[in-house]
């Protein structure tokens, strides 16, 4: 054994050098075996658990965070399609007034005006009519007279002779209220006939959409052709 470990030649990587060529003799493998055995403990098999106190403080924080958000919702669970479009810390359910986001306001008179320009193709934007075709509204007895009847002929036409005014017609009012390709709303019917209530110097009473309800559905229910006066007249 030469005190000189063999060197690479020229050009070689050193790593090219074998062991055999390093002179490592058994005595000097087994003593690195050794330090490398001192060293490094065996690794364990067994699988350890989770630690008890880890489980707890996790168990601990789902409860937390599951009351928190129930707690502070904003009332989402309730609301969700009502107020709480936006998330506030803050809410609580007692805050929850059922009310939701304010109806935007309708004007009667408003929204009737507009309803009237389907009727004014036949009654006339003045409300004058044409004389021996379509009645007049304007100071019309039936326009101002029992709500009861006005309501009728708009939901289910009118037809056959009518006088209006001291003069005859015969012709057929269309209905508002359904099969005859209008399907006016309750409220709709009510804003038209508040309308020309009180237009053109009319001066009755508004007409509630609840009234127009209770006709459809109660009073007048299953009606489906035009009313006639003789008819009308028996309604007070
Ligand atoms: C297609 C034409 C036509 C349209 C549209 C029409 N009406 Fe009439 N209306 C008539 C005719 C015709 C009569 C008379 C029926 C008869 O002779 O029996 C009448 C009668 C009436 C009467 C009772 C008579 C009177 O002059 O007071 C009222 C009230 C009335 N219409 C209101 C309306 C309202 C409100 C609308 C719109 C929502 C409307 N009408 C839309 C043709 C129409």
């Amino acid at each position: 054994m030469s005190d000189q470990p063999p060197q690479p030649k020229d050009g070689e990587p050193r790593d090219a050098i074998t062991i055999e060529q390093a002179r490592a003799s058994d005595a000097d493998i087994q003593q690195v075996h050794a330090i490398l055995l001192r060293e490094k403990s065996e690794p364990a098999e067994s699988n350890r658990p989770i630690p008890i106190w880890l489980l707890l403080f996790v168990g601990a924080m789902t409860i937390f965070a599951i009351t928190y958000i129930i707690r502070n919702s904003g009332g989402l669970e309730i609301t969700f399609n009502k107020a709480a479009l936006v998330y506030d810390e803050r809410y609580t359910s007692a805050m929850d007034t059922g009310a939701g986001p304010a109806k935007p306001k309708v004007d009667p008179l408003v929204q009737g005006k507009k309803l009237f320009s389907t009727c004014a193709t036949c009654h006339q934007g003045t409300g004058q009519g044409v004389p021996g075709v379509y009645p007049p509204l304007a100071k019309s007895e039936w326009v101002n007279g029992s709500e009861q009847r006005l309501i009728r002929v708009l939901l289910h036409g009118l037809t056959g002779e009518l006088k209006v005014e001291g003069a005859t017609y015969n012709g057929l009012m269309p209905n508002f209220g359904k099969g005859g390709g209008y399907n006016w709303s309750d409220e709709n019917i009510a804003y038209v006939l508040t309308y020309i209530r009180q237009e053109w110097g009319n001066n009755a009473p508004a007409i509630d959409p609840a009234t127009v309800t209770e006709i459809r559905t109660k009073g007048a229910a299953g009606r489906n052709k035009p009313w006639t006066q003789a008819e009308l007249e028996a309604i007070n």
